[in-house]
């Protein structure tokens, strides 16, 4: 019992966070995956059979602030040191021009983007301050990094974890470190929906869209998810031990101004 370290990751059930959480059960870690969607549960069920740790699904809605709280009591309750909190849920929007902007989509965006991730860092810290070589990660965006037309929203959302990221590193470290990864695009539905709906958007088939935006990537292709989750794994890790208040680019080498 006294080796083993409990990781809690947001948005389990997603692309990114299922291949997140196969890597640190597969790296002995026991887990706490959380999502909207029960799926997350079966997941948890298969990753405990398949690595012998502790890992426990819970479904809830992180723009409830008890269930957030709900989600730490049960990493609370395992006895297990919570010693890594991956925080990768978000939600994407339709297309929408500023000046048709209805304001709860803002709200929303903005609610489990960002207001989600600081609830989750908050109550958290007590038990991650607990554990040993503590961290948190946070999952932006390359549209974090630079705003993106008709996707505002989102990647006010995202430019804003960059900046908490740093707040958040420079209060919490050494005691925990706290980074952030920035994706450009990943090979998932979140990637084709928003290739579809800016696609309609412009007038422009998805193929042509996705041709576009895949020739602005060195690259020359969107990540895969385990290209993603390595990021995120590497940073909670000890070889990232001097990474405080960065955000990683795992982008395709796309640059911003
Ligand atoms: N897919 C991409 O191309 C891409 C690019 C850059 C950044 N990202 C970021 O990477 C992360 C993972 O993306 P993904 O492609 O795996 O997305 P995804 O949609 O597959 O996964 C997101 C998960 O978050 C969950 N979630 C959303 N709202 C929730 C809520 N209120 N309560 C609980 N759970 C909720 C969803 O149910 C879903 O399982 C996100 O932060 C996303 O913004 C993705």
């Amino acid at each position: 019992m006294n080796d083993q370290k409990l990781a809690l990751i947001t948005g389990a059930a997603g692309e990114v966070g299922k291949a997140t959480a196969r890597l640190f059960a597969s790296q002995g870690w026991s887990l706490v995956l959380c999502d909207r969607v029960s799926e997350v549960e079966r997941l948890a069920g298969a990753l405990q059979e398949e690595h012998g740790r502790r890992c426990l699904g819970v479904v809830a809605d992180l723009a409830v602030d008890e269930d957030v709280d709900r989600v730490v009591d049960v990493a609370a309750q395992t006895g297990i040191p919570l010693c890594f909190l991956g925080l990768v849920a978000a939600i994407n929007h339709p297309a929408v021009r500023i000046e048709d902007m209805d304001m709860s989509l803002w709200d929303r965006v903005q609610a489990i983007n960002l207001r989600a991730n600081v609830k989750f860092i908050s109550a958290s810290v007590p038990h991650l301050r607990r554990g040993k070589n503590s961290s948190i990660v946070l999952v932006s965006s390359f549209w974090g990094r630079e705003g993106h037309a008709f996707f505002s929203p989102y990647c006010a959302s995202k430019a804003a974890l960059i900046s908490l990221t740093q707040s958040v590193a420079a209060e919490l470290a050494p005691a925990i470190r706290v980074n952030c990864v920035a994706p450009g695009n990943i090979d998932t539905p979140m990637h084709y929906e928003a290739l579809a709906v800016e696609a309609k958007q412009r007038s422009v088939s998805i193929d042509e869209m996705r041709r576009t935006e895949w020739a602005k990537i060195p690259m020359q292709r969107p990540a895969n998810v385990g290209e993603i989750a390595a990021a995120i794994y590497f940073l909670s890790s000890e070889a990232a031990s001097y990474f405080v208040g960065s955000t990683l680019d795992a982008n395709g080498g796309c640059r911003f101004t």
